[in-house]
Order: structure tokens, then C-alpha cells, then sequence
């Protein structure tokens, strides 16, 4: 039997180009059903994984997970192994889906991470690094407020070893030194888990982005729901500070 096409729901001029999504609530998911938290990711993760491949059905051409922040470091030790272990696991995945032909860059400070994690990232931007279908970004050990900070040091560099003017530094410059170098802004930033606010998020790249927030727990946060904040941004007049 063939394979039931996916329709977008809006039409594809309509279609948001950047949307990020906050992975939040797996530990209160699992909570709810006398779970440890790290079950909670493991579903989360899942529900990642079918999202991705819905988001690349209906024809969104980048999208950036937020799945692990700087801050998240703090957690207790048997939570952040479970979540690097499901990175270690999600990476080897991906090589199953190479026909899908989703581009993966690491959104984030790969150094924090154990040499072996830090490869496995690495070679996995490589090798999906030509892939014109989709981009996914990933972001895992990224903080908004470091990312930034990280790109001033870069260009001050540049500048002081005479490669650059302080004239020279402009929004698309200084965009350029970012994680998303070369991705559009966001259009359209999602936060599932009844939480309305950023946490470190994309801070620059959402200058101009429209918000939408629900109270779905992330392991249940499917395509229809992807699909619904779709139609809803749709329906939003963006003005970008016009008329
Ligand atoms: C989001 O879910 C995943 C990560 C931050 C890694 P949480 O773990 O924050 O789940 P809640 O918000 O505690 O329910
Ligand atoms: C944001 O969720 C980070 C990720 C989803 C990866 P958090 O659960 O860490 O955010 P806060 O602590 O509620 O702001
Ligand atoms: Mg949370």
C-alpha cells in the first residue's frame, strides 16, 4: 500500500521558513504517570523524532529543537547521563534515516560534552552536512546569553588582529558568528509545557519571531499540535515595525 501524504496545513507561501520549539514538561509527563523523569525523555525524545519527520512532511525547511540548555547542567547526575545517553542513541539513529536527507547542526558548545559525544556530533554535521531536504538544528549544551558572548569574542579577535573594522560589524555580520550562521531568523517559536518564556532561547534570532505557547506536555506534543500552531501563525499580521 502506498504511504499516506501528509497535507500542510496552511498553504506553502504561508508557511513559517524557521520554527523552534522548546522541548518542556517530560519530567512532569512522567511524573503524572508515577514515572521517573527520565522516562518522561525517553518518550520526549520520541515524540522529537516523529516531529522532525512530520515537520519534513509538510515541507518546514528549518527547524530548531531545543533540547538540552547551559543551565541544564545543574540537574542531578543520573538525569543529565540519561539525556546524553539518549543523545549518543538519537545520533546513531540518524544514520538510519539518510534517505530523509535532514541536515543536522549542533546548536550549542560541543566542548562541555564527553570526547566521544563531541565526535559523534561532529561527524554527524559532516556527514549529513549536503543534505538539502530540511535543516534540523539541535540545540544541546546552548545558552542564548553564551552563544552571543562566545560570537563578540570571535569578532573582537578578528579586530584585533586586524582582519576586521569595528565599522565593519553589522547585525549580519555579528549574525554570521552565531550557531545559526546561515539559517533565516525564527518565524515561529513554540513552547509546549505551559511555561511562557524563552529560558535562554534564541534570543536574537526571535527579534521578530511570533510566539505560541500551550499546555501540552512535550511527550504528547504530536504533529496535529504542530500543525495547529502552524495555522494559528498563519493567521497572525506580522508588521516587522511598518505599517
Ligand atoms: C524538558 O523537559 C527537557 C529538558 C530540559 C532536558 P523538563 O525536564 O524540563 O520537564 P519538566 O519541565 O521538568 O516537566
Ligand atoms: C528549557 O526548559 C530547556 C529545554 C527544554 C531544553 P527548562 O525546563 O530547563 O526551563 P525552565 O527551567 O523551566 O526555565
Ligand atoms: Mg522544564
Amino acid at each position: 500500500m502506498a504511504k499516506k501524504q501528509i497535507e500542510p496545513p496552511v498553504p506553502a507561501d504561508m508557511m513559517p521558513q524557521h520554527i523552534a520549539i522548546i522541548m518542556d514538561g517530560n519530567g512532569r509527563w512522567a511524573k503524572k504517570r508515577g514515572m521517573p523523569r527520565t522516562f518522561g525523555h525517553v518518550q520526549g525524545a520520541k515524540t522529537f523524532h516523529k516531529l522532525l519527520r512530520h515537520a519534513r512532511e509538510i515541507g518546514v525547511k528549518y527547524m530548531s529543537f531545543y533540547a538540552f540548555s547551559t543551565e541544564n547542567w545543574k540537574r542531578p547526575d543520573d538525569e543529565v547521563h540519561a539525556l546524553m545517553n539518549l543523545f549518543r542513541q538519537y545520533v546513531k539513529l540518524a544514520y538510519k534515516y539518510f534517505d530523509d536527507r535532514v541536515r543536522v547542526v549542533l546548536l550549542g558548545d560541543k566542548q562541555d560534552f564527553e570526547p566521544d559525544l563531541q565526535k559523534m556530533f561532529t561527524d554527524l554535521e559532516h556527514d549529513t552536512g549536503e543534505f538539502e531536504k530540511m535543516t534540523a538544528g539541535i540545540a544541546a549544551n546552548y545558552g542564548s546569553r553564551r552563544e552571543i558572548t562566545d560570537a563578540a569574542k570571535r569578532i573582537a579577535r578578528l579586530v584585533q588582529d586586524g582582519k576586521l573594522q569595528p565599522d565593519d560589524i553589522t547585525e549580519e555580520l555579528f549574525a554570521q558568528h552565531l550557531y545559526t550562521a546561515g539559517m533565516p531568523d525564527v518565524d515561529l517559536m513554540i513552547r509546549p509545557g505551559g511555561e511562557q518564556r524563552l529560558s535562554n532561547f534564541l534570543l536574537w534570532q526571535c527579534a521578530y519571531a511570533e510566539f505560541y505557547f500551550c499546555d501540552t506536555l512535550f511527550p504528547d506534543f504530536n504533529g496535529d499540535e504542530l500543525d495547529k500552531a502552524i495555522v494559528e501563525f498563519a493567521r497572525r499580521t506580522r508588521r516587522f515595525g511598518g505599517l
